[in-house]
């Protein structure tokens, strides 16, 4: 009886462990089918060729593990290096295995400018779809995309792009997560080491960021007003970034809409108990003044930002940088309100603060006409 018993028990783990041999996934050209047929896909030690992108169109409700290492061959393109569509579903790392994009291949110190770079992986998933444990190292560019999505947790990564702080930061633009379009999204538990945002988010509703380590970046941004012609694709609502950790960054938390852009409006804005330190630039910056990706100084009132809230921000700064400011404010006439700040203590600043029309309740800082 104890023997059948512990059969049984040995019966239930091994096939639990094992998946259909058609669905575990060795060479690329097997991927096609793995992921036609099977909802318990395993890509094992995967070296996906040049200039291929690794299509994981799911069916609802499958399973992706990612075992050993995956190794994205090197030519200039724009990838994406891994497309990633289903309702439902579980992309996930096994322990011990490793997403290899080669960035160090690629990197140039001029990120956009230079030759091609490919983006690493793009998402568009819902009805709690799950991507959790993933080991990622030097994405060539953008790493992480979620696109148009709702209801999606990203869990438990490691973007190490470490590798691109040597030769004097020759890895660029290599933002950590990009949001645009997504609803009811969670990006937690995770660390990203890389050379620009460490998170960035353009559009979308719902959206909560939380136990974040960022290291080396430009920070955990908001950045609104993509569209010339679309005021839905210019909007951000409700999004909450609390609990992280932003070290050694240009900046910690960043605010930006588009000058030349078609109106939007972004609201009810969230960030809470972040510790900032080795600041380059900015503790704080809200700049509405952006016109392709540069800011111009001019701000402009067509993206309101309403109800920006921070509670217990504290903050140092890189004693070797210069030019070190707490706040930056420089929103349009009339486009900021309803701001609420407390505790923020930010310190070391070689500079004061700047606010150009708006100064929020609980941070008193000169406007520059004062
Ligand atoms: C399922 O697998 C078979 C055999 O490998 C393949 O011919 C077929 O195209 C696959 N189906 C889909 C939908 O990919
Ligand atoms: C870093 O840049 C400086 C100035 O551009 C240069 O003198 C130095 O050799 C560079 N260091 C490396 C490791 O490339
Ligand atoms: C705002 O977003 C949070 C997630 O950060 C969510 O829990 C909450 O329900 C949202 N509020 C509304 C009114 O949708
Ligand atoms: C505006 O953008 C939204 C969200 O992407 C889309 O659903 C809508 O169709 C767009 N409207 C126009 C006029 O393009
Ligand atoms: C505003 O943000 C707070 C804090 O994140 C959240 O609890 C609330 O649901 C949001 N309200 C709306 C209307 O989105
Ligand atoms: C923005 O970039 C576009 C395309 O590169 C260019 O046509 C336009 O003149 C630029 N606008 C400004 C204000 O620099
Ligand atoms: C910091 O202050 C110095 C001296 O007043 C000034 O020259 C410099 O422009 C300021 N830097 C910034 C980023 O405001
Ligand atoms: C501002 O935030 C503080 C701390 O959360 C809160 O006690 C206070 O009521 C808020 N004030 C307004 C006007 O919302």
């Amino acid at each position: 009886m104890f023997n059948l018993c512990l059969l049984a028990f040995i019966f239930a783990l091994t096939s639990a462990q094992n998946v259909d041999p058609r669905c575990k996934v060795t060479k690329f050209s097997q991927v096609a089918s793995a992921v036609g047929n099977c909802t318990d896909i395993v890509l094992n030690n995967l070296v996906v060729p040049a200039g291929e992108t690794l299509e994981l169109y799911l069916k609802r409700g499958a399973t992706v593990t990612f075992e050993g290492i995956t190794l994205f061959e090197h030519t200039p393109w724009s990838g994406p290096l891994i497309r990633v569509k289903g309702q439902a579903i579980t992309v996930q790392g096994a322990p011990g295995s490793l997403l290899n994009g080669q960035g160090e291949l690629y990197w140039d110190h001029i990120g956009d400018f230079g030759p091609k770079k490919p983006q690493f992986m793009k998402i568009e998933a819902s009805e709690d779809s799950v991507f959790r444990n993933l080991n990622v190292l030097n994405c060539p560019h953008h790493c992480i995309y979620i696109g148009i999505s709702d209801r999606v947790t990203l869990t438990g990564w490691i973007i190490d792009n470490s590798y691109g702080d040597h030769n004097n930061f020759t890895g660029h633009n290599t933002d950590g997560f990009d949001v645009s379009g997504a609803t009811n999204l969670i990006i937690e538990n995770s660390q990203v080491i890389n050379q620009d945002d460490c998170v960035a988010i353009r559009h979308g509703a719902n959206i909560l960021v939380r136990n974040m380590y960022c290291s080396g970046g430009h920070g955990i941004s908001i950045s609104v007003g993509f569209s010339y012609f679309n005021y839905t694709e210019n909007t951000l609502y409700n999004v909450t970034v609390q609990d992280s950790v932003i070290v050694r960054s240009a900046n910690g938390i960043h605010l930006k809409t588009h000058s030349d852009a078609y109106k939007g409006e972004m609201k009810n804005i969230t960030y809470k108990n972040i510790y900032l330190s080795g600041l380059q630039n900015y503790a704080i910056n809200v700049q509405q003044d952006y016109v392709n990706g540069s800011a111009t100084g001019i701000p402009s009132n067509n993206i309101p930002i309403h109800d920006f809230n921070l509670m217990n921000i504290v903050g140092t700064f890189d004693e070797e940088a210069d030019g070190t400011l707490p706040v930056y404010i420089n929103c349009g006439k009339g486009s900021c309100d309803g701001w609420n700040w407390s505790g923020v203590e930010l310190t070391g600043a070689t500079n004061s603060s700047f606010c150009n029309n708006y100064e929020p309740k609980g941070y008193p800082c000169l406007s520059p006409s004062e």
